[in-house]
């Protein structure tokens, strides 16, 4: 099968979240599979451009019309990927220079991506790949089916589109001027991308894509209530014929704890115990935390953003520390408000408290092999990936069970059985702390059995080998219908 995979950022090049590590992994699981050949789409950012580890050759040049304008766009292959998928950049200094190293977030954002999905599809027909689909994610290419389905359909006239949705929250809004004045779309096309006068980009890709996916099978469910879909669930059950939910995997040859560079020590289910006793001992070290091996470490690696659920934590944040023994080490970047309570938090507890308020994936990596215990009290969830990077690092995931986590982290009973991890129903602080207690009683009553339960977590697949199927099927599924 022909597959031809779009996004606005994908590891190891560019990554700003957890999109970035999917479209490192799937385009590399799919195409392992026999008899499909993969090709993957990125802008040509600024900081991927100046990388030197990256070989590329030039392949194609043309302009992109984009209403009354016409924009460069150059096709730079990449030449050194061990895979056998093969990438393509998309280079426009005006769209993707340097933005003050930020990949989103300018008010042109619109304009910048809307040219980007139209670039996609120019660019596959001058390298000459006509894919039997298309897989296209959130709403920075959104736009991709709307131009499928519209103004190239002559040239790609089997291809079939799936749109995925990784967060619903950011949707691609823009003035109603925008269809006119950037999109140069046909009339046919102004209703799919409207809402009350607006233009709506994800909108437009839900209309107008043969299927529609997201990232874990209870996230489409809630996906059709207002609480979670922002905006969208009418829309979303106006197609929910098309809606499937497929859960992520994660990349296990790079979170793997038997080889990640980033680790001082390494270990496996059987050499838990001596392996992340090391690990923890110095990651305690590097971040400025007694060397306790007796107490535990709850870890948290997050961006600092609301639906992340942080304002449970700092709601009991000092309840915590007052009644348990217990280190709490935080990393990430975000808002304000969360950065500021997390280094007060740790001035008023410096010895319990660490905060590392960055972005650094080898950190991050040394986090889940030295925690005990990992925080994700997500207020909605569409997968969520670093709880499953915890459990293979042996990290016992305490989470608010809702969308992707309610999927791989099945709960366990106070002894530790029967799941994976501790969970809570309702999004409320008391509950979150009791769940989180019931973690700390296992650590602490019951080591032998939370050894156990830390070596399931190890010995779970969480490859992308079966989403990868769920992805062929549903991919086969557009083909023939
Ligand atoms: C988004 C979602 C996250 C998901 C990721 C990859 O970042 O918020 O839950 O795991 O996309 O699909």
């Amino acid at each position: 099968m022909k597959i031809a995979i779009m996004a606005s950022e994908g590891a190891p090049y560019v990554k700003s979240g957890g999109l970035g590590d999917v479209m490192e992994a799937l385009p590399s699981a799919l195409s392992r599979i026999e008899g499909n050949e993969v090709v993957l789409l990125l802008p040509y950012y600024q900081k991927i451009l100046k990388n030197e580890a990256y070989e590329v050759e030039q392949v194609a040049c043309f302009d992109v019309a984009l209403g009354w304008r016409q924009q460069y766009a150059g096709v730079y292959r990449l030449k050194n990927r061990s895979d056998s998928v093969q990438v393509y950049f998309i280079d426009n200094l005006y769209y993707f220079g340097d933005r003050g190293g930020a990949i989103y977030g300018d008010p042109d954002d619109g304009e910048r991506f809307a040219y980007f999905s139209k670039a996609c599809l120019d660019t596959l027909l001058h390298i000459d790949f006509i894919p039997d689909v298309i897989q296209c994610n959130d709403w920075q290419t959104s736009l991709v089916p709307v131009y499928l389905k519209s103004l190239y359909a002559p040239h790609f006239p089997r291809t079939k589109c799936m749109f995925t949705i990784h967060n619903i929250e950011y949707q691609g809004w823009a003035d109603g001027y925008f269809f006119d004045d950037v999109l140069g779309l046909p009339e046919s096309s102004r209703e799919r991308l409207d809402m009350g006068g607006s233009v709506n980009c994800m909108k437009g890709g839900i209309e107008t894509a043969d299927l529609v996916t997201t990232v874990s099978e209870s996230y489409a469910r809630e996906l059709m209530y207002p609480y979670y879909a922002h905006g969208m669930d009418s829309v979303l059950a106006g197609n929910a014929g098309k809606l499937t939910g497929i859960t992520n995997g994660i990349d296990v040859n790079t979170f793997n704890p038997e080889t990640d560079p980033a680790l001082r020590a390494h270990y496996n289910a059987q050499t838990l115990t001596k392996g992340k006793a090391s690990c923890k001992k110095r990651l305690q070290q590097e971040v400025g935390l007694p060397q306790r091996a007796d107490v535990p470490l709850l870890v948290m690696v997050t961006r600092l953003a609301g639906h992340k659920g942080l304002d449970l934590l700092c709601y009991i944040a000092r309840r915590l520390l007052l009644e348990e023994d217990c280190q709490l080490l935080i990393l990430g970047t975000g808002e304000q408000h969360f950065q500021d309570f997390f280094l007060f938090l740790q001035q008023e507890f410096p010895d319990r408290v660490s905060a590392k308020i960055t972005f650094d994936l080898a950190l991050a990596s040394r986090i889940y092999a030295g925690g005990d215990i990992y925080l994700m009290p997500s207020k909605s969830e569409p997968c969520g990936l670093s709880q499953m990077n915890a459990m293979r690092y042996g990290t016992i995931p305490v989470v608010h069970a809702t969308g992707g986590l309610k999927d791989t982290v099945p709960p366990v009973d106070a002894e530790g059985e029967g799941g994976l991890g501790f969970t809570f129903q309702s999004y409320n602080a008391d509950d979150f702390l009791g769940a989180l207690k019931r973690c700390l009683h296992l650590y602490k009553d019951d080591p032998a059995k939370f050894r156990a339960l830390q070596r399931k977590c190890m010995r779970q697949d969480f490859s992308w080998d079966k989403p990868a199927g769920k992805y062929m099927e549903l991919f086969q599924k557009m083909i023939n219908s």
